[in-house]
């Protein structure tokens, strides 16, 4: 199979054509391409089955993004190596346009683009002052060119994929960004196109650092101190000068006293003989947590249940825990208005959620399965008013706290993002409007077999279940501060999931969660 190899915009708009209805997923490279980026193309190409697209690697090596005394004019460079890589792990073509391609009347005739200061404070860009200004610029002007589908970005340049993150959602850039996990040599190096400027001996010094952060990362998951003096002093042992050695945010990329933060950046810059090198680790001390709250009938079970499976995560149901209770206190005939009677009921109870290999949950109490029990119209018309007394709520929350404690779950419910995991890495409030949650609501009466109320009463008890929910003393419904509100009218289940997928690999990097 040839590869097609690109050089002017018109060769590029030629080749747009040849195909148009054929979306394109990008891979922007400077060259010297290695298994990072073959990993980058396979993504691109794996992910483009479905939707039948094309795979393009430019290859530009950008003088903008390096400062004088750098190392632009030896950065490696050999066409004919890089189509035969790029090729092989499935590329479509390589465009590989001149500066004059990109530039015709010289840089000063076009826009630049000035990366936000906040995110180039520290790490890269306290060192390399033009560096993500230059990245930017040419990025956004190879994505207007290609206008492509789907971005494919590097983990391994953390710092740049946040600051083209905010590119593209700042100004509105219709292109999907993924990103894909630093690929390391079998010694632990982090692949980089750098990595050709190394002597075998500088090579087995430069092994410290990806060393060092893996330890420290181990470390920091049995809640053991980090010390960025000692590390720095080893690291300088080894003949590495360090430039820097930092813990940040993940998406501020700010600086953060790691042993605060469940979840943050342990990144450092070396210059390793001449060679500059960058590598970093994320430090988590417990699997991610997402939270999906928001009212009845938004569809929160199934697409939590969804987006559960596709992340190889645990999907908790804690609305299911709350009908639970409900079916169990209208069996036992217990006021639930009278408090002592309540507590005392609750102190026995055991509820529980299985989830099958199939996927299926199975709900217990006390060891009964009441898992279609409690999908009862009776259950569903009293879970609002248990679900806010006092007891229950204490009780519940408790046990959903302790199943959460190692992380990797989908919890759904009405609180879960403001009380139950105020930590969670992902919030979601997930809504649609009333008319449709009655409409959706319906369609479920009817696929369980129960009598379908006309719309309007749907719609009116609806309302009323929100009503309640929102204004109860007790953990109310309320969408965490720092929730994403994701509006589901008119959106498939498939969508829905799409979306969630999307807005979880903005927070949570491959590196950390990779399935998908
Ligand atoms: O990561 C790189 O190789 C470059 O910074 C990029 C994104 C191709 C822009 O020149």
């Amino acid at each position: 199979m040839n590869l097609t190899i690109l050089k002017t915009r018109s060769d590029l708009e030629n080749w747009r054509k040849q195909s148009k209805n054929q979306p394109i997923h990008f891979v922007p490279t400077m060259g010297c391409l290695h298994q990072g980026h073959k990993a980058l193309i396979k993504a691109a190409k794996s992910s483009s089955k479905e939707q039948l697209a094309r795979v393009l690697v430019s290859i530009f090596v950008n003088p903008l993004q390096f400062a004088k005394g750098e190392d632009f004019s030896t950065y490696p460079r050999n066409l004919e190596q890089d189509c035969n890589t790029a090729m092989s792990a499935g590329a479509s073509a390589i465009w590989a346009p001149e500066f004059e391609t990109l530039f015709p009347k010289g840089k000063e005739h076009y826009f630049t683009i000035k990366a936000p200061s906040s995110l180039k404070e520290y790490l890269c860009g306290a060192h390399r002052k033009d560096h993500f200004d230059g990245v930017a610029t040419i990025v956004l002007r190879l994505l207007n060119f290609v206008r492509p589908k789907k971005l494919y970005l590097g983990e391994k340049d953390w710092q740049q994929l946040v600051i083209l993150r905010q590119l593209v959602k700042e100004l509105g850039l219709q292109v999907e960004v993924r990103s894909i996990p630093t690929v390391r040599d079998k010694d632990g190096l982090a692949y980089s196109s750098r990595n050709k400027y190394l002597t075998a001996e500088e090579r087995a010094k430069a092994l410290t650092l990806p060393k060092l952060l893996l330890q420290e990362s181990i470390q920091f998951q049995s809640n053991k101190d980090i010390d960025l003096n000692k590390l720095s002093s080893i690291l300088k042992k080894n003949n590495l000068d360090v430039e820097y050695l930092e813990t940040v945010d993940c998406k501020s990329l700010t600086p953060v006293n790691y042993y605060k933060s469940k979840f943050c950046l342990l990144a450092a810059a070396v210059h390793c003989g001449n060679t500059r090198l960058i590598d970093h680790i994320f430090l988590m001390n417990r699997k991610p947590i997402v939270a999906i709250d928001g009212p009845a009938g938004a569809g929160k079970s199934t697409v939590s249940k969804g987006f559960a499976k596709r992340l190889g995560l645990i999907y908790l149901d804690t609305g299911a825990m709350y009908r639970a209770v409900t079916w169990f206190i209208q069996k036992e005939n217990i006021n639930p208005d009278n408090e002592k009677e309540l507590v005392k009921a609750l102190s026995n109870l055991n509820v529980d959620i299985n989830l099958a290999d199939s996927g299926i949950q199975h709900v217990m109490l006390n060891d009964q399965e009441i898992s279609n029990e409690i999908r009862h119209p009776k259950v569903t018309a009293a879970v609002s008013k248990i679900a806010s007394k006092a007891a229950v709520r204490e009780k519940l929350t408790a046990q959903q706290k302790f199943i959460g404690l190692k992380g990797g779950i989908v919890a759904e419910g009405r609180d879960i993002g403001s009380t139950v995991f105020p930590d969670a890495e992902l919030k979601v409030f997930l809504t649609a409007s009333s008319g449709e949650r009655a409409r959706r609501r319906a369609n479920d009466l009817i696929n369980q077999g129960f009598s379908v109320p006309n719309l309007q009463e749907l719609e009116n008890e609806i309302q009323e279940r929100d009503k309640i929910d929102s204004t109860r003393e007790i953990a109310p419904l309320v969408k965490a501060k720092d929730a994403k509100e994701l509006v589901t009218d008119g959106m498939t289940i498939d969508k829905v999931i799409d979306t969630l997928i999307r807005i979880f690999r903005e927070e949570i990097p491959a590196e950390v969660w990779p399935s998908n």
